[in-house]
């Protein structure tokens, strides 16, 4: 079964429960500060989870684009992958435990026709105040599960999320392949990694709520989340050994071969190579057609890093000549009918990523040539200082991540400690400022989010009414401090400009004036002149908040409900955030 057929048949089968259809969100979560991409296909659905109404109902289907760099230094393995998608369906709210096992049974055995011989289940042990799940593993065995396929394991393996530090969790049943080898030992089962069993799919009971303290609350509703790998569950129906082997990645690493002049899976470590480098430039794609560009920090920085470091595999592959773009273009044109912003996105990927593949390259020999000057400088030690690892990041560009490996490879490490002071007071935005998003949690600071996210509507229907009515959003960020607008203009906003701005949101905040969500369907939205970034929609129902006469943008919110809860606007900053592009940083509250 190829991809664009199974994301079909799964769509479609759910579509048969009445679920409706929903399209992957951007790998950019548009207004969760607390991790720089989405990583699970319920990401951008928290709010829900938490409550809010979703516009399509409360039975959804989708295929997500997930991002995780968590254990990017495994990938060339077997099974890691930097970006992967998810097959996911959600009640919100709605059913639970009987009709998501049986529609997961249902789909696995019916629709794909795998063996139920060859499946294992596992439920939740309990722990602490929350009890063994006895009615997941009944429901189970009403399908004819026999108790050796059951398996029960505690919060380890059997407790989904939250995603960050707080947010929606709960117990899961976890599907996985069975190969039917012999088990390992005594003790082997789903949760052994010997191999003989894979998971297919996650089905979450997400019915608790995680606080800052640790503290588990029921939620308001009780829900179901469910992820299927996309690429593991192609690995198992076409019989391959690793999802490298599977029609995913055919295309990639044909190009490559034709490219390198080399065979995929002679070699070991050219194997390796091939994996990261179609790994690489595969979520590379992906993250530039998301808008992104490379950078030193945040999302930029993680598109960098998979960048250079499939171009140093690329080089081991014995790849001469700059030919990212090529590689790109297969992803473009093999993906481009799941995701539809690739194609439409072509020019800017292509373009960005030969732009870094160039800079790079053109570093790439001499850093390697000073990198092995600084071994034999470093002598008998088995530590590299940070100075001479700062020097390869400041002038050859090499992330700090590509030269702890490089050090790795010769048995050393790197004082990364030193090299983050020296980081640090170099660059006040840090990368490592960065991966503290990575730490925190959903649902955190909700309130400020919240008020800066109506701002930023505000701040939107301004601009285009003092500076220019063709101005777009052209990314947004917000956290629990400020909001930051990305828009198109050629030029820097005067200060006139941003004092009508600022008096003009202050107005809108004084007059009270109160924010209104209404469901739609995509085309009506439309033709009420609603803004709004999402283009796919076509079909669905959305969501559009309107302030008064000033703005009706499409959004999946939440957003205050009055104005004045903002209590004031201030613009802290503007600037130039990429060619054509202005960026503008602001904070709400009460300002003396
Ligand atoms: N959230 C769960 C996971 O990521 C199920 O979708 O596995």
């Amino acid at each position: 079964m190829d991809a664009q057929e199974m994301r079909e048949t799964y769509v479609d089968f759910f579509k048969g429960k009445e679920h409706a259809y929903i399209s992957s969100a951007p790998l950019i979560p548009e207004n969760d500060p607390t991790v720089l991409f989405t990583t699970a296909g319920m990401h951008p659905l928290v709010p829900y989870l938490l409550g809010e109404r979703h516009p399509a109902g409360t039975r959804l289907v989708d295929f997500q684009k997930c991002v995780r760099t968590g254990d990017i230094d495994e990938v060339g393995d077997a099974s890691h992958l930097t970006f992967f998608e998810m097959l996911g369906n959600w009640s919100l709210g709605d059913y639970f435990k009987k009709e998501s096992i049986a529609w997961s049974y249902e789909f696995l055995t019916d629709v794909l026709g795998m063996d139920p011989n060859q499946l294992a289940v596992t439920a939740f042990e309990g722990e602490g105040d929350i009890p063994r799940d006895e009615e997941t593993a009944s429901i189970w065995r009403s399908h004819g599960m026999r108790d050796d396929q059951i398996y029960f394991y505690g919060k380890e393996d059997n407790w989904w999320g939250p995603a960050g530090q707080t947010g929606p969790c709960g117990p899961d049943t976890e599907i996985f392949y069975d190969d039917g080898r012999p088990k390992c030992g005594p003790d082997c089962g789903p949760s052994c990694h010997c191999g003989k069993f894979t998971e297919i799919w996650n089905n979450v009971f997400m019915q608790y709520f995680k606080d800052a303290d640790g503290k588990f609350t029921p939620l308001k509703q009780m829900n179901v989340d469910t992820g299927m790998g996309l690429e593991r569950i192609l690995r198992i129906l076409n019989g391959k050994e690793t999802v490298y082997d599977t029609p995913l990645f055919t295309g990639i690493i044909g190009k490559l071969e034709q490219i390198s002049g080399r065979t995929y899976g002679t070699d070991v470590e050219d194997t390796k190579a091939f994996r990261i480098v179609a790994d690489h430039l595969r979520a590379a794609t992906f993250i530039l057609g998301d808008g992104v560009t490379p950078s030193k920090m945040g999302q930029g920085y993680i598109l960098r890093r998979l960048i250079r470091r499939a171009s140093r595999y690329m080089s081991k592959l014995g790849i001469e000549d700059a030919c990212m773009q090529s590689i790109s273009e297969v992803v473009i044109s093999e993906y481009s009918k799941a995701y539809p912003e690739l194609e439409r996105n072509r020019e800017f990927i292509l373009t960005n990523i030969s732009g870094e593949e160039e800079k790079f390259r053109k570093t790439l020999t001499k850093g390697l040539r000073r990198f092995n000057e600084m071994l034999s400088e470093n002598g008998d030690r088995k530590v590299l200082d940070g100075e001479m690892v700062f020097r390869l990041y400041d002038t050859f560009g090499f992330p700090v991540e590509l030269t702890q490996e490089l050090a790795a490879e010769q048995g050393l490490e790197v004082d990364i400690e030193d090299f983050n002071n020296r980081f640090r007071t170099h660059q006040e935005n840090s990368r490592a400022g960065a991966d503290q998003q990575f730490k925190g949690g959903l649902a955190d600071h909700a309130v400020e989010t919240t008020k800066l996210h109506t701002a930023t509507h505000l701040l939107n229907a301004a601009l285009r009414k003092f500076v220019s009515p063709d101005i777009q959003q052209k990314g947004s960020n917000i956290t629990a401090e400020r909001l930051r607008f990305d828009f198109n203009l050629d030029r820097k906003c005067t200060p006139e400009e941003l004092k009508a701005i600022e008096e003009f949101v202050n107005e809108a905040i004084r007059a009270e004036i109160p924010v209104v969500c209404e469901e739609m369907p995509y085309e009506e939205a439309m033709a009420r002149g609603a803004i709004g970034v999402f283009t796919d929609k076509y079909g669905e129902m959305v969501k559009v908040y309107t302030i008064g006469d000033i703005s009706c943008e499409l959004c999946g919110g939440p957003h205050v409900s009055n104005t004045s809860e903002l209590q004031g606007f201030k613009i802290k900053k503007e600037e130039s955030s990429a060619a054509g592009v202005r960026r503008i940083k602001a904070v709400v509250g009460k300002f003396d």
